[in-house]
């Protein structure tokens, strides 16, 4: 099972996910930068706020109150994403508000979500940049899992090198939970390997991938090796402050290689920037950002990189 929307067909958008597991490591404000960054670079950007119940992305763009939001293509207001696309100051960047009417999307029927991933390979870009909101809920996993660039946000403390840990570990378990869920023995294993504390006393993925091997699951062993090898993540280390701390991602970098046997690329480090923390609070859009920056700059950079990818 191909879990990633297919975009073999090359009028489709790449999918970009912004996820990361603590709340307030600056996936939103990464997000807007990225796809406002994309979209100078001459790429057709959507930037989508998929933080079902926090919708907050319309305000770091000065937008006050959108017209429509995903509230309107759940309720089928308006049966395409693309009519609920809003233009932003921006040529090639344009917005999809998260729901302002919480309780109905915090927790969509699991068709509504396929629906919903379903409709954004149709979204007419070249690339979808989805601001996932905090934590490690289904709803979060499901949308980083299909994307195809999964990008895990993190700062330097300890509390979220281990946050983006246990997000990147989440992920994996789900990918293969879904994977296996033809074989119900299988599928009750990866349920028991999943608690930390197990009595199997499996405690990575490399030991549960032993343990599958070991009892004679040798032809599926090889498809969830190669399914959770493709995962491959990118890690942005936000708010630096000196040269120590730019050593956060490298840090999950190499747990997820080691325990999870997750590939990854380090992206880079976003430089700490106490402008940014005073346009969000007075609601001055994000796009102002003196240009001379450097959290500006080095997000320039990391969309330059994903943009030649
Ligand atoms: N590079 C940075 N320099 C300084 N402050 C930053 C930076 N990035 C983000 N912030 C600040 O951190 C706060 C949280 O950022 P943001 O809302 O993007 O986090 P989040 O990960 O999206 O949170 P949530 O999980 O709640 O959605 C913002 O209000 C902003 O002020
Ligand atoms: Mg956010």
């Amino acid at each position: 099972m191909k879990e990633e929307l297919n975009t073999e067909n090359k009028s489709t958008p790449k999918i970009l996910a912004i996820g990361g597991g603590k709340g307030g490591a600056g996936k939103s404000v990464f997000s807007t930068i990225m796809a406002f960054w994309l979209a100078r670079i001459g790429k057709r950007t959507v930037l989508m706020d998929v933080d079902l119940g926090g919708a907050n992305l319309h305000t770091l763009l000065g937008i006050k109150s959108p017209d429509r939001t995903l509230n309107d293509f759940i309720t089928r207001r308006f049966g395409e994403l693309e009519d609920i696309c809003i233009d932003t100051s921006e040529k090639n960047l344009r917005l999809i508000s998260g729901a302002s009417d919480v309780l109905s999307l915090a927790n969509p029927h699991f068709s509504q979500k396929i629906k919903l991933m379903t409709h954004l390979s149709r979204l007419d870009a070249d690339y979808v940049v989805l601001d996932l909101g905090a934590g490690t809920s289904f709803n979060v996993l499901d949308f980083f899992l299909i994307a195809h660039k999964k990008i895990i946000v993190l700062t330097p403390e300890p509390t979220s090198i281990q946050n983006a840990y246990i997000f990147v570990r989440n992920a994996v378990y789900r990918k293969l939970s879904r994977l296996s869920n033809k074989n119900p023995s299988l599928q009750a294993l990866i349920k028991i390997a999943m608690d930390p504390k197990n009595v199997l006393k499996i405690r990575t993925i490399k030991e549960l991938f032993q343990f599958i091997e070991e009892s004679n699951e040798k032809n599926i062993i090889e498809i969830l090796r190669k399914e959770i090898g493709d995962i491959h993540l990118g890690i942005v280390t936000n708010m630096v402050k000196n040269e120590k701390e730019e050593n956060a991602g490298r840090i999950v970098q190499i747990v997820a290689e080691k325990y999870l046997t997750i590939p990854s690329t380090d992206l880079g480090c976003v430089s700490f920037d106490k402008h940014i923390r005073t346009m969000v609070s007075d609601m001055i859009p994000l796009t102002n950002l003196d240009k001379s920056s450097h959290a500006f700059g080095n997000i320039y950079e990391i969309a330059n990189k994903l943009s030649r990818d």
